[in-house]
């Protein structure tokens, strides 16, 4: 019985989690929006996919227009505008002197207060790439199709770099700053990058931190596997002093500052790229195997998330937008600097930790430097709600739009964001969406649709989700029912292929649903997004997590958010993760781990509490094997609770590599719990 309840796919089996109502925007945010068109759902229609794009295509300059919207001879690795000549360097900085020569471009926010915020101009920003880009050709010989890469903290060099290399059509790949040298080493060799740009030092938690000694560690490590690194370029934390102990190699390692001198003054012509050539490699971890390098293409990318960042986004040249995001994901490509800056608007770039020194650390940068759209993910909400629930209301700031990203966001902790940090007055978005899209799968239009809490929204204008069980049959919306959502078109902003490796490009993402694997026609290739989701009657589409974060208990599959979601309702609870615990006869059973808001005790009452919401909001059938209470989640650099180490502690098996984790102690204090529950 309990074999047969397991064969039961996913996508025939309801969901429990409740539909929320919805939220109109407020008429002052419609008011001034850049998208209120409804009809643009009718022009970006599935019949009129591909030329629709020009729409957003048009927002941008080009050298020379396109001879073809999209080419898909060799499908599923399409070309976007091919023959069309861009820069993107030159579409985030050149064409916006005229009117806003004086405006900032980038805030860059340090993590001490005590040091001042630097305001780079759009000038500024010119000047300061032209330079870069000088020495970049001259002293590296660096070429467009080169590699290069970066393992850089958020300081405004960054994207300076980023700007200077693709200003001669270079390709980058920037490597999240937290990540080992090992992890960066892996890239390098993979991209065959003989050029490592990073910078000394970076401030965390109040420290700064040596991070030349990666740089060290990287070069070592690709040497062994056979990639030698000729030259390492390091920015200064402090122009002009060297705020790292690891020494530099002599003939190899080189200060940014130090050369820069020799460029003074000087100008490059941004290159014309074609339109197709690669703009940067972006590394994501698959469920096994090594990283894989999403290659994003110049025009279609930049199309792409130039149009999401002005109608989803609702960035004005006159916005100060800050997206917490690190731009070691493409959540920070995309909408820290591409997007903002080719829209004109002021980019806030902060280097620290969101609660430093204190829970108040965010809104004090909001009220100063007058931000008015927050952008941040649902990990950041909720551990600013746990130790800050009350801050927002301390400070002076307006936010017209807020984003939430990376997650499904439970209704609790949507509800939080809108009444507390958005003050009952911001339109949010949900957006749903991958480091292979590039840009906005699934959100609300602001200016048009109503959010709706714990749902993404609807596919977004030109993008026509589809949700298909394993048979490949479509799963009729408004039923309930979950399964596997795919991308019936191509869109500008996806990725091109995986960087050297067209056949697991092809296998990861195409191969399950393909209709014909000769067929040139695109209709034949539709994207899997490797996400499970359940599309309400409203075209509403909630995701519920990858394929392998729902869990079937006793044939019943649900979403470890819905759980998660059905946990936070409790007063006392900040954060909730769910795990899934190997089970003889269910198959599997939910252990749910929980973190407290600051001011409680764990106690049998609270677990007792989380039980019966867990029975109220979803069903018997959720209830947890057993809820832990713990001081902390296991979190990664980058704020995400890693399920796979509470899932190892709870099945008994080796919890692996905790080198990652922001918080590795936290594993051994679990463990211990653990153990104890076992003796009992
Ligand atoms: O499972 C989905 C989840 O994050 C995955 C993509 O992660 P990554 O490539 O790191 O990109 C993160 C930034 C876009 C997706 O497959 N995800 C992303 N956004 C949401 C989401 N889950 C629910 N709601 C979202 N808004």
């Amino acid at each position: 019985m309990a074999e047969e309840r397991l064969d039961v796919s996913e996508a025939q089996i309801a969901s429990h989690w409740k539909e929320e109502g919805y939220y109109p925007p407020s008429s002052k945010f419609v008011a001034q929006a850049n998208m209120t068109d409804e009809k643009i759902y009718d022009r970006m229609a599935l019949e009129n996919v591909p030329d629709c794009f020009k729409e957003y295509a048009d927002l941008l300059d080009w050298y020379k227009y396109w001879d073809e919207i999209l080419d898909t001879s060799d499908a599923p690795c399409y070309k976007w505008f091919k023959g069309g000549l861009i820069n993107a360097s030159y579409n985030c900085i050149d064409r916006h002197l005229a009117k806003n020569r004086n405006k900032t471009a980038i805030h860059f926010v340090p993590e001490l207060e005590e040091e001042r915020v630097q305001h780079v101009t759009y000038q500024e920003l010119w000047v300061r790439v032209n330079e870069f880009t000088a020495l970049l050709q001259d002293f590296c010989g660096l070429k467009a199709g080169d590699r290069v890469t970066l393992h850089m903290p958020m300081t405004a060099e960054l994207p300076i770099t980023m700007l200077a290399l693709c200003r001669i059509g270079v390709i980058h790949s920037q490597v999240f700053g937290g990540f080992s040298g090992k992890a960066c080493a892996d890239r390098i060799v993979d991209s065959q990058s003989e050029v490592l740009i990073t910078m000394d030092g970076y401030y965390r938690g109040g420290k700064i931190m040596d991070h030349k000694i990666k740089a060290n560690e990287a070069c070592d490590e690709a040497a062994k596997q056979g990639q030698t690194v000729k030259k390492v370029l390091i920015w200064q934390r402090h122009p002009g002093k060297y705020s790292a102990e690891t020494p530099m190699v002599e003939g190899r390692d080189f200060i940014v500052n130090d050369l820069l001198k020799n460029y003074y003054g000087k100008r490059v012509e941004p290159v014309k790229m074609p339109a197709e050539a690669p703009l940067f490699l972006m590394y994501t971890s698959g469920t096994t195997g090594k990283p894989k390098g999403c290659q994003h293409g110049t025009g279609g990318y930049l199309a792409y998330v130039t149009a999401t960042s002005k109608y989803v986004q609702d960035i004005h040249p006159e916005d100060v937008y800050w997206c917490m995001a690190d731009i070691g994901w493409i959540t920070g490509h995309s909408y820290i600097v591409y997007g903002p800056l080719a829209l004109a608007a002021s980019s806030v770039i902060y280097e620290g930790i969101p609660t430093y020194p204190d829970a108040g650390r965010c809104w004090r940068i909001a009220q100063d430097l007058g931000v008015n759209i927050f952008h941040t993910a649902p990990t950041a909400i909720r551990a600013l709600r746990k130790v800050g629930p009350d801050e927002p209301a301390k400070y002076d700031y307006y936010f017209k739009h807020m984003t939430t990203v990376g997650e499904p966001i439970e209704p609790e902790v949507w509800k939080w964001y809108y009444e507390v940090v958005g003050k009952g007055k911001a339109a949010i978005v949900d957006t749903w969406w991958q480091t292979e899209t590039g840009g906005f799968l699934c959100s609300t239009l602001p200016g048009i649709k109503a959010m709706k809490p714990g749902s993404a929204g609807p596919g977004m204008p030109g993008i026509h989700p589809i949700i298909l069980d394993d048979d490949g049959n479509e799963v009729p919306s408004g039923e309930g029912k979950a399964g596997n959502i795919c991308i019936q078109n191509p869109w500008p902003g996806m990725f091109q292929t995986i960087w050297g490796d067209r056949d697991r490009f092809v296998s990861n993402y195409f191969k399950r649903y393909c209709k014909d694997p000769n067929s040139k026609d695109w209709r034949d290739w539709p994207y899997l997004t490797g996400d499970a989701a359940i599309m309400a009657e409203d075209g509403y589409v909630r995701i519920l997590g990858r394929i392998d974060d729902v869990i079937n208990v006793s044939g019943h599959r649900l979403g470890t958010k819905e759980l998660e979601s059905a946990a936070l309702v409790v007063e006392e609870v900040a954060e909730a993760a769910v795990v899934p615990i190997k089970h003889e006869i269910k198959g599997v059973e939910p252990d749910m781990f929980i973190a407290l808001k600051p001011g409680y005790e764990p106690s049998e009452e609270i677990i007792a509490k989380v039980q019966k919401a867990l029975i109220d909001e979803i069903g018997p059938i959720a209830k947890a094997r057993k809820v832990w209470i713990v001081p902390d989640m296991p979190k990664t650099r980058s704020g995400k609770i890693m399920r796979r180490i509470l899932a190892a502690i709870s099945n008994n098996t080796d919890v692996g590599d905790t080198m990652t984790l922001a918080n590795p102690e936290i594993v051994e204090a679990i463990q211990e719990m653990a153990k104890k529950f076992d003796k009992k």
